[in-house]
């Protein structure tokens, strides 16, 4: 990972930049796998981004550098139809976002582009999702197009469902594109209405990447989906987000099929009352309602991993009774979020003996939450 941000004035295939995007990451403080039931999450935009710098091409072609995999090059039509490249994997993303734009009908022009980035990957901080949402933004800036932060954020899930094959959600995307400063962001995934919910004064966001790596997740998330649909259609709710528990338990559902769905139902009311308690300032409850995420993550969903429980279960003996910690993202590595007294913070980070598979320390990430994707230089 380069953590060098691109400049602005850097040089772009020889020529400098006409524009420069920025686009966050994001971590979900509750409300894991709800989004593709139509449920609810908290997410807040954070300080790791991509940055997009972007020049105008005279003819209709799509030309990358991407200085976090060795600044390698892509290039395509952009009117030809979707191919994966399978010797620049990072490429199928921006491919991916340019068929979405076009095919919602937006009058792109061809472009250089340079992209770079912070989002550790394979964390669960949305990376993929940060990097399609800077596409979007830049091209729309640079085509003169008035595209609504939401509309991108349905095109970059469009553009990884359809084409990178991850039945993703619209949790990540929305964050990356709506974010607000010092605000999680409530997100109803079946209205797609953002709520800013304020932060309490003095709440330290810490992150610790456990340093399981993912891997190729595309699979099992699939399979949760699918999971969870098959467990709405034995309901006879569109979505799980219309069942509860008495529905659960009265379908017949088999014993696997049953613990899926229920995770969802009580994922769901959990991220309705975390936003009540961030609201009132409350990390007690706050802390309470992330360690039963985390356990209905582990024992209902079962996508936590045995280094990460054991991450989770540190972390909260650290911070006590005032904030929580759990796993966030889509699950089998990845990232832990914990909330705690910013006074709190340096002591718990201090305390912490994790170390990650290879025996180092884990990358540790001390977060604001950050407006959405923008405009930096034009
Ligand atoms: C990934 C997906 C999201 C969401 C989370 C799990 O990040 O991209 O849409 O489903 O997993 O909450």
């Amino acid at each position: 990972m380069n953590l060098a941000m691109a400049d602005p004035a850097t040089d772009l295939f020889g020529a400098p930049p006409a524009l420069v995007v920025r686009a966050p990451g994001r971590v979900n403080l509750i409300g894991e796998h709800t989004d593709y039931n139509d449920g609810f999450v908290l997410p807040v935009a954070i300080s790791v981004e991509t940055r997009v710098a972007a020049r105008p091409r005279g003819d209709r072609r799509i030309r990358v550098i991407a200085s976090d995999f060795g600044s390698a090059v892509a290039e395509w039509e952009l009117d030809a139809p979707y191919a994966a490249n399978p010797s620049a994997p990072w490429a199928d993303y921006i491919r991916g976002m340019t068929c979405a734009m076009i095919a919602r009908g937006h009058q792109l022009i061809g472009a250089d582009l340079a992209v770079s980035g912070t989002v550790p990957k394979g964390a669960g901080l949305s990376s993929s999702a940060s990097l399609m949402v800077g596409i979007g933004r830049a091209l729309a800036e640079l085509a003169e197009l008035a595209i609504a932060p939401a509309e991108i954020a349905l095109m970059a899930q469009a553009g990884e469902c359809d084409h990178v094959g991850m039945r993703c959600g619209i949790m990540d995307q929305l964050a990356s594109a709506c974010g607000v400063k010092d605000h999680a962001l409530m997100i109803d995934c079946r209205s797609l209405a953002v709520r800013p919910v304020a932060l309490p004064e003095g709440v330290a966001i810490l992150i610790v990447h456990s340093g399981v790596e993912r891997g190729l997740v595309e699979g099992a998330y699939n399979e949760r989906r699918a999971q969870c649909e098959a467990a709405a259609a034995a309901v006879g709710v569109s979505a799980l987000r219309d069942a509860d528990m008495a529905m659960l338990e009265g379908a017949g559902l088999d014993p696997l099929t049953l613990a899926r769905a229920r995770h969802v139902v009580t994922e769901n009311a959990r991220v309705l009352a975390a936003a009540e308690a961030l609201e009132a300032g409350d990390l007690v409850a706050m802390g309470a309602l992330m360690a039963a995420s985390h356990s209905s993550m582990r024992d209902d969903f079962e996508i936590t991993v045995p280094r990460i429980d054991a991450l989770v279960a540190e972390l909260r003996a650290l911070i006590g009774p005032e904030g929580g910690a759990r796993m966030t993202g889509g699950g089998f590595g990845g990232a832990v979020v914990a909330l705690c007294r910013a006074d709190r913070a340096d002591a718990v980070l201090a305390g912490l003996t994790y170390r990650k598979p290879d025996g180092g320390a884990p990358l540790v990430l001390r977060e604001t939450a950050c407006d959405g994707a923008n405009l930096v230089m034009r």
